[in-house]
């Protein structure tokens, strides 16, 4: 842990104030008192937000912790698309746009809250007429696209379990996926689209369950109307299930803590784990961080950037956005294609209010030219958000400055996967501190600590832990109750983030980084483990170490250590194949950019790789304790 102390400006003191009328508008304008009040009535707290939405039966108790384990707002019966869909139209809202799909090419396709209503009860209806009920699983692998939430939705209405895989995931981290939740059928797309290309989606799903023989349905959105779904009653084109299957679809009263779906992600074993997220907390604590930290009103028109396949999209772009009844922009394509300003032409176009995106894309926008913004009428933005990896200082700025020309605030929500929605961030009333996610969310008892739990002096380097459970907190991994324990019991009975950080003295949080051994590459996570294997695959490897090095926009770059077969001479064309093994297995997010060829890898004497040694010694820095180093 030492060794991260020098690399951390712990300086960092500077405080931005928020302009007035954005406090004035602010649903929250005293955090401070908020917090404390929240802090003392934890359970209070979360049932007055709970009011807010509709439960077919109230909850008879807030919650029952039963540590590791938590139950919330227990005995209670609802919906999530209840509260996404039919709420609003009960409320007069109907023909308001729910999403305004784009892609790279300027199109453009907009959907009203009862359109979408419509065709998520009528997939719904298919899926069980496909034979689908409440608690199977269905693997999604789908393009960022209104059919995809649809297809979310769809599940969550009639209580079948989504787990939505990233498409620029590939064929053997798809097959993992499906395979570990056991789903009956795969819900996909002919395609993706990115950088004017088509990047195939089925040939993909069709290689991955190719030996899954419980997988009974695959349901394909034939994107150019190909037939693909002719040649096998296996297939059912999705389009049609929804044309032929109009109607209500009266949603599944779920248990609060009735699942609502799995989410992979990685973690310091080669196989990543099925985070598993329930009904009732989630939506609750989704719904309200969202309407406060992005502060949203009704008339607001919102952007998340993120992917329908991690856990951003999923509470940001899907869920919160929904329960709060906004319009949201999805957009299908990458920031620079066709012109690095695609984005802010979007907002300008849409007049966008609230703008939420990754370090790495602005500082990957950053270096295009503050010309480039400059161009668009960026005055509808309010606020930005900062999610995914730290935000430096510079690309904090930058996005101040460029984007939000000095009139925006910028929340730097730090949350993962497992915590479901934002856990530390500065509430847009709030002072701001760049480079510095900020505070705790109401409720939330965050600290940093060493091994034992000991809490650290301000502005030193140590653990993040969450002393106190909370509405969407995961509740298991999938299969692997151990595994979701291990969160809780490894340091001292809090929740263990793995990763580094530190608070300053007026209890700002700084996130550091990870303290484990998983990656993040332009934020997305990547364990080491997972890279390794995939290089193995390659006939000529026979072991192999990964690390990630500092690179100044995706924050972090894979580098691999690599021992060949004996005789098998080490070379460029050699580098090329390794990589291209991953990016068939794992995705092009996962290929390692700089390959090593070695003779050995440091090795502790029970035979575990020590990816620490080879960091300090490609980053120059103290190799510190050897004392368990093989020889
Ligand atoms: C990192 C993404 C610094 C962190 C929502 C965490 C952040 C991991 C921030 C979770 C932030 C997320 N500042 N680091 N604002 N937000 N992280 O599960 O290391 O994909 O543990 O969830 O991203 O990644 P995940």
């Amino acid at each position: 842990m030492s060794n991260y102390k020098d690399e951390v400006h712990l300086k960092v003191q500077e405080k931005i104030y928020p302009p007035e009328d954005i406090v004035k508008r602010a649903w929250i304008k005293d955090y401070d008192e908020v917090y404390k009040r929240s802090i003392e009535d934890r359970e209070g707290f979360w049932a007055e937000v709970a009011e807010e939405l509709h439960w077919f039966r109230k909850w008879d108790k807030v919650l029952e912790w039963n540590f590791p384990y938590a139950k919330w707002f227990v005995g209670g019966k609802t919906n999530i698309t209840y509260n996404a869909l039919d709420r609003h139209i009960k409320n007069g809202k109907g023909d308001k746009i729910a999403y305004i799909y784009v892609d790279e090419d300027g199109n453009e396709e907009k959907v009203t809250y009862s359109e979408l209503l419509e065709k998520v009860n009528a997939l719904a209806n298919g899926l069980k007429r496909l034979g689908l009920k409440k608690g199977d699983r269905v693997s999604i692998y789908m393009p960022n696209s209104i059919e995809a939430v649809v297809s979310m939705l769809a599940c969550a209405r009639i209580g079948v379990i989504h787990s939505v895989v990233f498409a620029g995931f590939s064929e053997g981290a798809l097959h993992m996926r499906i395979d570990d939740a056991k789903a009956s059928a795969v819900i996909t797309a002919t395609y993706t689209k990115r950088r004017g290309r088509k990047i195939p989606l089925l040939p993909t799903v069709e290689k991955a369950i190719k030996d899954l023989d419980y997988i009974k349905n695959v349901i394909v959105w034939d994107r150019d109307k190909e037939g693909v779904t002719d040649k096998d009653d296996k297939y059912v084109d999705l389009n049609r299930l929804i044309e032929e299957n109009k109607g209500e679809c009266s949603p599944e009263e779920m248990d609060s803590e009735d699942p609502l779906f799995i989410l992979y992600t990685s973690g310091t074993t080669g196989k990543p784990k099925g985070v598993l997220h329930t009904t009732g907390g989630y939506m609750v604590n989704t719904y309200y961080t969202a309407k406060i930290v992005f502060d949203l009103h009704e008339d607001d028109i919102y952007w998340c950037t993120a992917d329908i396949g991690w856990i951003t999209g999923h509470s940001y772009i899907v869920y919160a956005p929904l329960t709060n009844g906004v319009t949201s922009v999805i957009m299908e394509g990458v920031p620079v294609y066709p012109h690095p300003g695609i984005w802010w032409e979007y907002v300008d176009k849409y007049r966008v209010n609230i703008f939420y995106t990754a370090p790495t894309a602005i500082r990957m926008l950053m270096r295009f030219g503050d010309e480039i913004p400059a161009k668009y009428d960026l005055s509808s933005l309010r606020i930005l958000g900062s999610v995914g990896e730290p935000i430096n200082p510079e690309a904090w700025h930058w996005y101040y400055e460029h984007i939000g020309r000095k009139r925006c605030v910028i929340v730097d929500t730090w949350w993962q996967t497992e915590t479901g929605s934002h856990m530390i961030t500065t509430i847009p009333s709030y002072p701001m501190k760049p480079g510095k996610a900020g505070k705790p969310f109401f409720t939330i008892e965050a600290a940093v600590v060493d091994k034992n739990g000991n809490e650290l002096p301000p502005n030193t380097v140590g653990y993040l832990v969450i002393k106190n459970p909370w509405p969407s907190m995961l509740r298991t991994c999938w299969g692997n109750p151990e595994r979701y324990e291990k969160y809780w019991k490894e340091i001292d009975n809090v929740y263990n983030a793995d990763d580094l950080a530190s608070i300053d003295e007026d209890g700002y949080i700084m996130i550091v980084g990870r303290a484990d051994d998983v990656l993040s590459v332009a934020g997305h996570r990547i364990g080491t483990m997972e890279v390794e294997s995939a290089i193995v695959e390659h006939p000529d490897v026979v072991e192999a170490a990964v690390i990630g090095k500092p690179d100044p926009i995706k924050g972090q770059k894979i580098k691999a250590f690599v021992v060949l077969k004996v005789g098998v001479e080490p070379s460029d064309q050699l580098k090329k194949e390794i990589q291209n093994t991953v990016r068939e297995i794992l995705g092009p997010i996962a290929i390692p950019e700089e390959i090593d060829f070695v003779d050995k890898l440091p090795k502790t004497r029970s035979g575990k790789i020590m990816r620490r040694v080879l960091r300090a010694q490609e980053l120059g820095l103290e190799v510190g304790d050897l004392s368990t180093l093989e020889d």
